[in-house]
């Protein structure tokens, strides 16, 4: 089995890693290759893949929604998101899909619980807020607030998401204005944490202690998370969801489904080594 992942940069990518300790445990031989690829070459990187027997992609910035166009079928979550990670052989035909959203909420789920009922605060509109927002409704959250920097950014990503979800109990807005600061759990989608800042909300946020979920994750605590951490919020970052989307990548394309736990603790201990 061969797969890839495609993107600009894409040294960093921890993907092969990952799939080669999912391979481990399914006893799958498998080979995964980081393929350096500027937008304007998607088409002839992917098609050379293929050529050499590629049965699998992945695909990160910044070709997320370049890649839909890859597919012969594009299942709704990537019509809903505007954006694929995975292409997925079947037969001659390549299928598009997201799996960003369900390694989120798959994360989620373990750390925080349910999220039937909650109120749930995302901070961003960007890629990010984008590609995981039908999987969060598909939770029945009882409210799905989206705060942005730019507020115009974040009432037009919850306007595209009514035309899929009508009763979707979403709001938008700026990133100083709340309506409601009794929120459950507050995901930072925003790319903030790769600059080293947080973005600027209020104090008063955490007064109800919200579980704080930063989708950006490295060797050390993002601002936001150590800023809500020192306030006694209980906190995670983003590695879990980098593995639990690779771990949904790699159940399409084989049919085993792996152990996202082990994974993750072994790939925190690499990065906390480099
Ligand atoms: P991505 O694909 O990672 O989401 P993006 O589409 O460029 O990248 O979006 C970045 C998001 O992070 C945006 O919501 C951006 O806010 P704006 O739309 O106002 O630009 C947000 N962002 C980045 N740095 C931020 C910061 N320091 N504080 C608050 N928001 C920030």
């Amino acid at each position: 089995m061969k797969f890839a992942v495609f993107g600009e940069p894409i040294q960093h990518s921890l993907s092969p890693q990952i799939h080669q300790q999912f391979g481990l445990q399914a006893g799958l031989k498998l080979e995964y290759l980081r393929i350096l690829t500027p937008p304007k070459d998607l088409k002839k990187r992917f098609y050379e893949f293929v050529e050499q027997g590629g049965s699998g992609a992945n695909f990160t910035l910044p070709l997320k929604e370049l890649a839909t166009d890859l597919a012969d079928q594009v299942e709704d979550v990537s019509l809903q998101t505007g954006a694929t990670n995975t292409l997925v052989q079947r037969g001659t035909q390549w299928v598009a899909t997201n799996t960003d959203g369900l390694g989120l909420v798959s994360d989620l789920l373990r750390k925080f619980g349910s999220l039937q009922d909650k109120k749930i605060l995302m901070l961003g509109a960007g890629g990010a807020a984008r590609g995981v927002l039908p999987a969060l409704l598909a939770q029945n959250p009882r409210t799905l607030h989206i705060a942005n920097r730019t507020p115009e950014r974040a009432e037009r990503l919850v306007n595209d998401a009514f035309r899929f979800h009508q009763e979707a109990p979403l709001s938008a807005g700026a990133l100083t204005l709340m309506p409601d600061p009794d929120f459950d759990l507050i995901i930072n989608a925003t790319s903030s944490g790769l600059d080293q800042e947080k973005p600027k909300i209020k104090e008063s946020l955490l007064k109800s202690k919200p579980f704080c979920y930063d989708m950006v994750y490295g060797d050390k605590q993002t601002p936001f998370l150590e800023w809500a951490s020192g306030r006694n919020c209980e906190v995670a970052d983003g590695l879990g969801m980098l593995v639990g989307q690779a771990a949904e990548s790699f159940r399409r394309w084989t049919g085993v489904m792996p152990d996202v736990g082990t994974v993750i603790l072994r790939v925190r201990k690499q990065l906390s080594q480099v």
